[in-house]
C-alpha cells in the first residue's frame, strides 16, 4: 500500500499505566500499514508523503477484543435475569441453534461485522456457533472489513440439548479439522482459532483432540473459565481427578501464551500459577461479569500477580461491542470491588485501562 500521514491530536499508552498526549502530531503509516511512528516534528525522510489532516480530531490505536460471541449478536442486552447456566439453556443455546441456516448466517453475520467495522475495535477474538459453514460464513464476512480477526467454530460435544450438541467427540475433532483445512490459506486478515465452548460442553476426549490439534497446527485457543461458583462447583464433579478447572485445560495442552481465557472471576491461588507460568491470556468481561451476576473479577491483584490480561465485551453476556464501554465497565468494577472491601489493593485508573483495551501484538 501507499505509505501515508495522519495528522492530528494523538493519544496512546506507553506502558501499563501511562498515556501519552500528542497534540496535532504527524502519525506516519508506512508501505504495510504499520504506523511508523508519531512525531512532534516531521522527519525529513517522510517529507513528501501525502498528507490526510484531521484538525482537532483524537487519533488513537484501535481496540482489541479479547472475547466477544458473533452468534449472539441478536440477543445483546436480553435474558439478564438469569445466571449463566440458565441463560445458556433458555437463551443462548436456542438463538446459535438457528446459525445452522446459511442464510440466516449471513444476514445476522453480516450486521455483527458491519457494526464491528464502524466502532474502535481494530482487531479480536470471536465465538461463531458449532456450525461449521457459519463460521465460514463469519470468517468470508470478517474478512472483506479488514479488521484483524480470530474466529472459531464452537466445540460442544456434551450437556447441551440435542439440537446445538455435537453428536460424539469424534464428530467434534472432525469437523473441526475439515473447518481448519477447508480455511487454510483462505484469508489475510481472518485466522482460525481453536473454541471448546467450556469444560461442562466438552469430554476430556475431545479437549484432549484440541490440544493435540492445537500442537500440530499451531493454532490458538479461547475458551470460557471459572465465571461462576455454579459452573466451578459443576466442573468439579464432572473432573473429580483434576486438581482444578484450570488444570483440566493444562492437563489436555490447552493453555499458553496464544491461549484466551474468558472471565477467570474465582481463580484460585494454584490456578493463578498454571495461567501465569503458561503464559496464558485472561478476557475480563465486566459488562457480563454485572449483567448475568457471575461476580466481579480482581483485576488489580492478576495484573500484580503478572497474568496476561486483556478486555472483552462478550457479546451477549456483555450489551454491547463498543471497546470504550469495556474501559468504563473495567473502572466501575474495579472500583466497586475496592469499596465492597474485597480488594484492599487500589483500583484501576483510566490509562491503565486504556492501554489494557489497545492493540496488542499478539492477537
Ligand atoms: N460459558 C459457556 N458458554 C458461554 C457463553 O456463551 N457466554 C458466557 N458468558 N459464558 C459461557
Ligand atoms: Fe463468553
Amino acid at each position: 500500500m501507499e505509505p501515508f500521514i495522519l495528522r492530528g491530536n494523538y493519544i496512546w499508552s506507553e506502558g501499563p499505566a501511562e498515556l501519552r498526549l500528542m497534540p496535532r502530531a504527524w502519525g506516519v503509516c508506512d508501505d504495510k500499514g504499520r504506523c511508523a511512528g508519531v512525531f512532534g516534528v516531521l522527519p525529513a525522510e517522510y517529507a513528501g508523503l501525502p498528507v490526510r489532516d484531521l484538525g482537532e480530531a483524537l487519533i488513537l490505536p484501535g481496540y482489541s477484543d479479547l472475547h466477544t460471541h458473533a452468534a449472539q449478536y441478536r440477543h445483546m442486552g436480553l435474558g439478564m435475569d438469569y445466571e449463566l447456566i440458565g441463560w445458556l439453556s433458555r437463551l443462548t443455546y436456542p438463538e446459535e441453534a438457528r446459525f445452522a441456516d446459511e442464510d440466516f448466517s449471513r444476514r445476522v453475520y453480516g450486521r455483527f461485522a458491519e457494526e464491528l467495522r464502524a466502532g474502535f475495535t481494530t482487531r479480536a477474538c470471536i465465538f461463531a456457533s458449532a456450525h461449521r459453514r457459519g463460521t465460514e460464513v463469519l470468517m468470508e464476512l470478517l474478512e472483506q472489513t479488514g479488521l484483524r480477526t480470530l474466529v472459531g467454530k464452537v466445540n460442544m460435544d456434551r450437556n447441551a440439548p440435542d439440537y446445538i450438541r455435537e453428536p460424539s467427540p469424534e464428530a467434534a475433532l472432525s469437523d473441526t479439522e475439515r473447518w481448519l483445512s477447508e480455511t487454510a490459506g483462505r484469508f489475510r486478515n481472518t485466522g482460525p482459532i481453536l473454541t471448546p465452548r467450556f469444560v461442562p460442553s466438552c469430554a476430556p476426549e475431545t479437549l484432549a483432540g484440541l490440544g493435540r490439534m492445537r500442537k500440530a497446527r499451531h493454532v490458538p485457543v479461547q475458551s470460557h473459565l471459572d465465571e461462576t461458583p455454579e459452573e466451578v462447583a459443576w466442573v468439579r464433579e464432572l473432573c473429580p481427578d483434576s486438581p482444578s478447572y484450570a488444570a483440566v485445560y493444562e492437563e489436555a495442552g490447552l493453555l499458553g501464551p496464544d491461549t484466551v481465557m474468558a472471565h477467570c472471576i474465582y481463580l484460585t491461588e494454584p490456578e493463578i500459577e498454571l495461567m501465569r507460568e503458561s503464559g496464558t491470556f485472561i478476557a475480563h468481561c465486566p459488562a457480563s461479569n454485572m449483567n448475568v451476576r457471575s461476580g466481579i473479577a480482581p483485576v488489580r491483584k492478576y495484573i500484580d500477580m503478572g497474568l496476561n490480561i486483556g478486555l472483552g465485551t462478550d457479546i451477549s453476556g456483555g450489551h454491547s461491542l463498543d471497546m470504550a464501554q469495556a474501559v468504563r465497565d473495567a473502572l466501575s468494577a474495579s472500583r466497586l470491588l475496592w469499596r465492597l472491601g474485597e480488594e484492599k489493593l487500589p483500583h484501576l485508573t483510566a490509562a491503565e485501562e486504556i492501554g489494557r483495551a489497545s492493540c496488542r501484538e499478539r492477537v
